[in-house]
């Protein structure tokens, strides 16, 4: 027991020299300009899986133009795990020649020539979660082939490596500083799923934004959370508390938004996920929004439906995400089955989410001067917009008098 104490002790002091040096090491502090908002994209992993290819790629890329979502601030296509055709002759990475016939460079220059910037996935093991080819040992020419392809965001899992904090912040500095040597700005997306804290290291390792949970399922709220099963409600939950972490060139990332699978996808439909209502998915976008978390959708953009569309487009919600202050918002009140989230905005302004996390409407009645005052905004004449509705509902001065769905949101931007 004695020994299992002392051991422990000495790893604890350990991480916390080793974050001391990574805090005070300039070698890894350098300021890139990237990620000075969340990142906003699309990503291959739940809609596609392993029949992610080039083809795929490129009409994705063409819809994100023509259904506006480039115009609305989504920038990165990233092509999850199931890319890659092993190593060639002189140990290169290679994407599966029948996926990607022509390569991933002549599709980086396809997506570029776009407005568009493209992303890819690695792991730092020798395996992918799905089995294949993965960059640790080859941290260097992986990361130099990235470049060379045109490479924008790195996505780097954890599946198949150690499951302790010292090897997780060795092998992900290892990525950053070689992603840094090729001296092309490139986001780096560190995925280790927060059992390992990312949110005190990640962006000392050179991590632009970092997973803090496990992957996001189709669905409204789990009964457990834990690698198979978390619900929307779930992910939430942990979010609360880490707001001090984020800040422009370093997100939480709370995992990809669910909104238009209707739980036909594949991975986030696992565990009896069968997929949210438009309520559901407005309000997991909104709160997303609250976050400032990186917004990256999964659906097949191609095929959109308008109440889709309409969420998320919604520019109003989406300047909320991508306010150049860069504060994540937090929960300002828990009534246990309404809560309030809020969020500081440039300019003196502030968002506030209020969530019905009943089963039934609910009416409520707020006070909106105590979370002015929170921000130390005493001025009573803010106008009060709603989001959702884009009209102007009142000012501060009187309380917000309003019904709220089950599961829904309403949400609201108080404007100096
Ligand atoms: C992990 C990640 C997912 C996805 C898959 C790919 O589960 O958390 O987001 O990238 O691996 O295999």
């Amino acid at each position: 027991m004695q020994k299992h104490k002392t051991t422990k002790m000495k790893a604890n002091l350990s991480i916390a020299i080793l974050l001391l040096f990574l805090s005070h090491s300039e070698i890894v502090r350098t300021q890139d300009n990237l990620a000075l908002t969340p990142p906003m994209g699309w990503n291959s992993w739940n809609q596609f899986e392993g029949d992610i290819t080039e083809d795929i790629v490129k009409q994705i890329a063409d819809a994100m133009v023509e259904s506006g979502m480039k115009e609305a601030g989504y920038e990165y296509i990233i092509i999850d795990d199931i890319w890659q055709g092993g190593r060639d002759n002189r140990n290169h990475i290679i994407p599966d020649p029948e996926k990607f016939p022509n390569g991933i460079k002549a599709l980086a220059d396809y997506v570029h020539s776009k407005g568009l910037k493209l992303g890819i996935y690695s792991d730092a093991a020798e395996w992918t979660c799905a089995g294949y080819t993965a960059s640790y040992g080859f941290e260097k020419p992986d990361a130099e082939t990235f470049a060379e392809w045109g490479i924008d965001y790195l996505k780097y899992d954890y599946c198949n490596a150690p499951g302790d904090m010292i090897t997780a912040i060795e092998r992900y500095k290892t990525m950053g500083d070689a992603l840094k040597e090729t001296g092309r700005p490139i986001v780096f997306a560190i995925c280790e799923w927060g059992p390992r804290k990312p949110w005190l290291w990640a962006k000392e390792v050179g991590g632009h934004l970092w997973r803090t949970t496990w992957d996001s399922r189709d669905v409204w709220e789990t009964e457990k959370y834990d690698s198979g099963h978390a619900g929307i409600m779930n992910i939430l939950d942990k979010q609360d508390g880490l707001e001090c972490y984020a800040a422009p060139g370093g997100w939480n990332d709370p995992d990809m938004l669910m909104v238009g699978l209707y739980g036909k996808a594949k991975s986030s439909s696992e565990g009896g996920s069968t997929g949210c209502s438009d309520t559901e998915y407005k309000s997991h976008f909104s709160l997303w929004c609250m976050l400032a978390a990186p917004l990256i959708v999964n659906l097949d953009v191609r095929y959109m439906n308008k109440p889709t569309k309409e969420i998320l487009l919604n520019k109003e919600v989406i300047a909320v995400d991508q306010d150049k202050l860069g504060k994540q918002g937090f929960k300002f009140r828990d009534d246990g089955d309404f809560e309030i989230w809020v969020k500081e905005l440039s300019g003196g302004d502030v968002a506030v989410c209020l969530l019905n996390r009943s089963e039934k409407e609910k009416e409520v009645s707020v006070d909106l001067k105590p979370i002015l005052a929170r921000f130390n905004h005493f001025d009573e004449k803010y106008t009060v917009r709603d989001l959702w509705k884009h009209k102007n509902t009142g000012k501060t001065n009187k309380p917000l008098k309003t019904n709220i769905e089950s599961h829904g949101v309403v949400m609201v931007r108080l404007v100096k």
